[in-house]
């Protein structure tokens, strides 16, 4: 099978070593990209050139303003054509996943009521909750979904309606079939809005094929970390109202006591773009389509069936997921050892093995609930216990997810780390904090580079 590493898609960062505790480097490997993904060197070399570039946009009568803002726009295009835009769509740059789906709360009209299903990462869950709000149980067959919210939506009756649903679990992998349940949205005149925070860097977002309203993405999970994401798709809802932010930038013209608010998509960002973000994120749509999201998919899937293997073999190690190991999904595993908190392992992988994993509940309370088997009587203690201050029964587990980079070796080192854990132990001395419940190496001896940005050591 091809693999997806060529030149183009070089990842700023890679292939550097990291100190291990007790002395000793290793190459890093990295198992974090759902959470944050390094600059592809594509996007890394596209500011380099725009950054002499860069002034107002908008906004400057300078020949470098017109530029800038020439730059800013055709990052607009080239994030309508990533997503597979209608061509009446409006880009809107926004900070990331959670602020677009803020955006598009607050532009919702005022009898609008919002469905979701409870595996929504909390930016999906959180902002509709300012509106009458919905939220499904995941049934446990992936075919009941489409029953599950048409049932839903039958019920709600005639006025708005959104259906706010995730491409891709941040915390399983996992793919939602996202057109089969716009269909169904259609069917009931609900629209739909996509969380494609962790689809974009992986797969093809595809906005018009699947008929649904909008997409939110991240720049920094698709290898373009300079602080910005979008919301694509129809522009009357985003003009509709007074903007999330209200600002310079956002309006035609203000009086003493009223104002004429912009268009969209100036209408929904308000004070000085993030202009250098949006040319970062318009990079790196373009490389990788131009590398081919199928092929991006294509190394995704051999990956994830590389590390199903493997993990089958680490010794007591179990896998959460919603549907089960053969649902479609990205290479992405959440996983739990016996007897041993998923902080310490993740800790473990890090200062023994230079491996870096996230754990903890990745912004989805709800889901890790359910994945975690805690009985629902328990969860009014945790949250009491969580309002004292006590983090430390908050469920988790330590999760691996891939990208571009991602060799067959990666996910080999991984496997034979979580191996020699399960059967060792650590092999460095770790301390609990008592409020957060997290797993640190004591002592840490491992140095900070000399950055000029750390402080002195
Ligand atoms: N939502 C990001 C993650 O899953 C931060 O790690």
């Amino acid at each position: 099978m091809e693999l997806a590493t060529v030149e183009a898609l070089d990842l700023a960062g890679a292939d550097m070593d990291v100190p291990l505790v007790g002395g000793g480097t290793a190459r890093a490997v990295n198992f974090d990209f759902a959470a944050s993904s390094p600059a592809l060197a594509a996007v890394d070399d596209a500011v380099r050139a725009f950054l002499p570039w860069y002034s107002s946009v908008h906004r400057g009568a300078g020949y470098k303003s017109m530029v800038s803002t020439a730059a800013y726009e055709q990052a607009r295009v080239d994030v309508a054509r990533f997503v597979g835009a209608r061509d009446d769509d409006v880009v809107v740059f926004t900070r990331n996943t959670t602020d677009s789906l803020n955006v598009l709360s607050a532009a919702l009209p005022d009898d609008c009521r919002v469905v979701t299903f409870l595996g929504e990462h909390h930016a999906d869950l959180l902002p509709w909750r300012r509106h009458e709000v919905q939220h499904l149980p995941i049934p446990p067959d992936p075919t009941e979904l489409a029953g599950v919210l048409d049932d839903a939506l039958s019920a709600l009756g005639p006025g708005p309606a959104l259906f706010a649903v995730t491409a891709v679990s941040n915390v399983t992998g996992e793919c939602w079939p996202v057109a089969e349940l716009a269909a169904v949205a259609r069917r009931h005149g609900a629209r739909v809005v996509v969380d494609a925070a962790q689809l974009a860097p992986h797969g093809p977002v595809e906005l018009a094929a699947w008929e649904v309203d909008w997409v939110a993405l991240s720049g920094h999970k698709m290898y373009a970390p300079y602080g910005v994401g979008a919301l694509v798709g129809r522009r009357d809802w985003l003009e509709q109202r007074e903007p999330f932010l209200a600002g310079g930038g956002a309006v035609a013209f203000v009086t003493d006591d009223d104002v004429l608010w912009a268009d969209a998509p100036e209408r929904q960002e308000a004070g000085s773009p993030n202009v250098v973000g949006a040319v970062a994120l318009g990079a790196a749509c373009q490389a990788l389509a131009d590398h081919g999201m199928d092929r991006v998919l294509a190394h995704e899937r051999h990956l994830d069936r590389r590390m199903r293997a493997g993990l089958e073999t680490v010794p007591g190690l179990r896998r959460h997921h919603v549907w089960g190991d053969d649902h479609p999904r990205i290479a992405v595993a959440t996983f739990t050892l016996p007897g041993m908190h998923h902080s310490l392992v993740a800790a473990i992988l890090s200062a023994e093995y230079g491996i870096a994993v996230r754990d903890g509940c990745f912004c989805a309370h709800p889901l890790m609930v359910r994945l975690m088997d805690v009985d629902p009587a328990d969860v009014p203690r945790i949250s009491a216990e969580v309002a004292a201050g006590n983090h430390a029964n908050v469920p988790g587990a330590t999760r691996a997810s891939a990208g571009l980079t991602t060799t067959d070796d990666d996910v080999d080192r991984l496997v034979d780390a979580l191996g020699r854990i399960a059967l060792d132990g650590p092999t460095w001395t770790y301390d609990q904090d008592p409020v957060t419940g997290n797993w640190s190496p004591c002592p840490d001896d491992r140095p900070l580079p000399d950055l000029g940005c750390l402080p002195p050591t």
